[in-house]
């Protein structure tokens, strides 16, 4: 039996439009506040000082410029890097609403061959907030550089943070919406008032703390000309979980607004901020489709591709003791 739970697409007569705004005259970070989705060409740090004070958005997502030299970004000091995303998540938490999440993408730095990984440099800022970590998911994934001098990295890690103050403040996890399929549904209850009935849930298992999701490489069907872009099912599972119908989602460095995308197919709001005006009309383009309801994605609960299937798999003649080489 599939075990998946079905969720609503969204609705495209009441989502109708996917806005770019760029600064200008007469046009401001305020701007934003009259769209469902829409995404602010600039800088971050000065989108945020301009947008009131106040608790907006139910949920935070995004993947930070990592500082490892990508095209969109100039390598510096990593203090020098942690005192600018310090910068921004000062902003960032009073703008969030009380029991909302925060979810912050990280890798790791890597200097002289050495690793930092960013979500043991970052968690000292966030404590700072009083916020609670619910979560470090790690994400983990197939395909990436392989290194020589050190075991090739495979995973991430989501840092999932509430604004709360104590256990007994509530915040939203829609644990039902993410369920994935139990690895032994037939299971049973042996012994107890129970034996014989199912033991496990229906609607399948808690998707844990470990997420095998693919990453957005060159035949990934959701790449885009962005070096980094985050895959559509990550996102996904986290909004499922941690939003409800209509929040209002905002991703700082959005990119080609990947998580628009997830926003648009499960009727979230979102608002986004780029710097480069390219990346940015792409991710426009992507929540357009999607809100018409034609996302081209990848969702969280997809089975793996399993490689063994290819005929790629199986080491040619002589493969293993070098004579091809
Ligand atoms: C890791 S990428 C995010 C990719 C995104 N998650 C996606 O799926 O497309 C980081 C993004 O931050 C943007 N960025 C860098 N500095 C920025 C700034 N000061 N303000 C806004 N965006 C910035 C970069 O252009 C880049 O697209």
């Amino acid at each position: 039996m599939n075990q998946i739970v079905t969720i609503p697409m969204a609705n495209p007569i009441h989502f109708t439009q996917a806005h770019l705004l760029k600064p200008g005259r007469g046009v401001n970070a305020t701007a934003l506040t009259n769209h469902e989705y829409a995404l602010w060409m600039g800088d971050v740090e000065a989108f945020l000082k301009a947008l009131p004070v106040e608790p907006l958005f139910d949920m935070i997502v995004t993947s930070p410029p990592y500082n490892i030299g990508k095209e969109y970004e100039t390598r510096v000091g990593l203090q020098k890097y942690l005192d600018w995303q310090k910068r921004i998540i000062n902003e960032l938490i009073p703008r969030l609403k009380k029991g909302g999440s925060i979810c912050w993408q990280v890798g790791n730095f890597v200097d002289d061959n050495q690793i930092f990984p960013l979500d043991i440099e970052f968690a000292p800022i966030f404590k700072k907030h009083k916020l609670q970590l619910r979560n470090r998911i790690v994400w983990q994934f197939g395909h990436g550089l392989h290194t020589q001098k050190r075991f090739s990295g495979r995973y991430e890690v989501v840092m999932w943070y509430t604004k709360t103050e104590s256990n007994k403040d509530t915040y939203t996890f829609n644990l039902d919406a993410v369920r994935t399929p139990a690895k032994y549904p037939g299971k049973k209850h042996f012994k107890g008032p129970k034996v014989g009935q199912f033991s496990g849930n229906p609607l399948g298992k808690n998707p844990e703390d470990v997420w095998s999701i693919p990453n957005v490489k060159s035949n990934h069907v959701e790449k885009t000309l962005h070096p980094c872009q985050f895959p559509v099912g990550l996102i996904e599972r986290l909004l499922l979980a941690l939003t409800n119908l209509d929040d209002l989602v905002f991703d700082p460095f959005a990119g080609v607004a990947s998580a628009g995308v997830a926003c648009a197919i499960h009727s979230r709001r979102f608002w986004g901020c780029e710097l480069n005006e390219e990346y940015a009309e792409v991710g426009r383009q992507r929540i357009q489709a999607a809100i018409e309801g034609n996302a081209i994605y990848r969702p969280h609960d997809k089975p793996l591709y399993d490689h063994t299937q290819s005929k790629l798999s199986q080491p040619p003649e002589g493969f293993k003791n070098g004579e091809h080489l």
